[in-house]
């Protein structure tokens, strides 16, 4: 009681310092309304560096990080502008981030700003805001994937209001048409090159099935699949997305690198393997197909034409000055957070203790697959000694390379893991017993990797 009691005084004095220091920050900046990339050289001087090195830690871990948070920048910015309205978390579930659209941004964005915004706070507390936080991890993410470098223009203060209602008919959805697309981005001073290259960014991103299963099953009476699409696309995405298929299946939406930032997407519209119908309708409008054709062979002109979009996009409706608050408090932002990254952490709507139990038990597993032993080695860090003193028992070496061969691939057969876990004194009652904690493993990947792999055989696992 007594520690409840004073969490809570510490909490009241960090509202009370946050208030005084927004006092503050209103007389120095009174009036001043607008961006600029120096915004915070002096009150926070590290603070792109602090950001860059969050986010590449991060991005370490799991490669999600990047398209989840560039998506999360975007949906911020069209919904209410970037303020961050997208990560405040509400009790009642009437939220923007509760909005069907935003139930699919993957737990990794919001754990990415949260991580940055902490990182921020033990260096400058209460001077960057959360949509200032965002918009420089987004171009992180561009930048950790290989795409170009920009400066990011800051000053942002982040938004109060967050309403799920808010939300409805503001972002794109996959069937849109070209002009519903227009439409919507003019609505925000953004206009048809900037479409075309804002939809780059799907060069790292994936898809549910459902986002285009009527594509390529239902989509005319006269016709089951999309013309647009190459047939033998067609067919290899039916393989991927069989009719009731698990919801949580997704598919990259470049099938050339989905792994890297760069102009593939645009030569996969071309070739008539745009994935979404928003995708598509880029190249099948006779307005924009000439900047995607451009964008396909110039990868310079999309860099420059994308670094464009992204700084305009970042001055959609933003507040500056004195309006609304700098930075939101840390309780509002609900973490929807994974602490032990990984493929699983894709789309993340179950509650914290949810995951809590999931990723616990995943933890253990891989635990105890490397180095032999159940020895926590899978939770040392190579800069982080305090384990290793503290709990002299458990494991000391904990080597990356070490933990090749050691772990069920999603495309292994059960032969294979057969081996795998004899190797360890498991049976195949244990085997499947084991596999049975999927039950609450949200392995949508996996189970796309499966598909997707389905002939390859296990690569030098067993
Ligand atoms: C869109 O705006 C950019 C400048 O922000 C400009 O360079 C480009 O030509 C414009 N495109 C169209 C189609 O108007
Ligand atoms: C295809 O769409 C029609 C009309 O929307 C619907 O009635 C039918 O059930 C759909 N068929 C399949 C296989 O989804
Ligand atoms: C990890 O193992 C590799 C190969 O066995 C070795 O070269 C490397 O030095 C090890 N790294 C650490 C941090 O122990």
């Amino acid at each position: 009681m007594f520690s409840r009691e004073k969490a809570r005084k510490k909490m009241e004095d960090w509202r009370i310092l946050c208030s005084i220091l927004m006092v503050i920050m209103m007389v120095i900046e009174g009036g001043e309304a607008q961006l600029s990339e120096n915004f915070y050289s002096s009150s926070c001087p590290r603070l792109e560096r602090i950001v860059q090195q969050a986010v590449k830690k991060k991005h370490d871990q799991t490669f999600v990080t990047a398209p989840a948070t560039l998506r999360l920048f975007f949906h911020d910015c069209l919904v209410q502008g970037c303020d961050a309205s997208v990560m405040i978390f509400s009790p009642n579930g009437d939220a923007e981030k509760d909005s069907d659209s935003d139930l699919s941004l993957a737990g990794d964005g919001f754990d990415t700003v949260i991580k940055a915004k902490q990182a921020v706070e033990a260096v400058c507390p209460g001077v960057v805001s959360c949509a200032d936080i965002l918009a420089l991890a987004a171009r992180e993410a561009v930048v950790l994937t290989g795409g170009p470098s920009f400066s990011v223009e800051l000053g942002r203060r982040d938004g109060l209001r967050s309403k799920k209602s808010d939300v409805t008919n503001h972002l794109p959805k996959a069937d849109h048409k070209f002009n519903e697309l227009l439409n919507l981005f003019a609505k925000h001073g953004l206009n048809q090159t900037d479409l075309v290259a804002l939809s780059g960014a799907h060069t790292i991103g994936a898809a549910h099935c459902s986002k285009f299963s009527k594509r390529i099953y239902n989509y005319s009476q006269f016709s089951p699949i999309d013309p647009t699409l190459d047939p033998l696309y067609a067919l290899q995405l039916q393989q991927q997305c069989p009719p009731g298929v698990n919801p949580n299946i997704v598919t990259f939406l470049d099938p050339l690198s989905s792994n890297t930032f760069d102009n593939s997407y645009y030569k996969s519209l071309i070739v008539g393997r745009g994935l979404l119908t928003s995708d598509q309708e880029l190249f099948t409008n006779p307005a924009s197909r000439p900047t995607v054709v451009d964008f396909a062979n110039n990868p310079g002109n999309f860099n420059a034409a994308f670094i464009t979009a992204m700084r305009k996009l970042g001055r959609v409706d933003v507040k500056t000055g004195n309006q609304e608050s700098r930075t939101l408090e840390q309780p509002e932002v609900e973490s929807r957070t994974v602490e032990q990254p990984g493929a699983e952490s894709r789309t993340l709507e179950k509650p914290e203790t949810f995951v809590t139990a999931q990723a616990t038990l995943r933890l253990f597993f891989h635990d105890c697959f490397v180095e032999g032993r159940c020895d926590a080695s899978i939770m040392i860090f190579r800069t982080k000694r305090r384990c290793r003193e503290r709990c002299s028992r458990d494991g000391l070496i904990s080597n990356r390379s070490r933990v090749k061969g050691h772990f069920p691939d999603a495309d292994c057969d059960f032969k294979q893991l057969q081996t795998m876990f004899a190797k360890h004194r498991l049976n195949e009652i244990d085997l499947i017993a084991s596999l049975g904690a999927h039950t609450i493993g949200a392995s949508q990947l996996t189970l796309h990797l499966t598909l997707t792999k389905l002939r390859n055989s296990c690569k030098s696992t067993a």
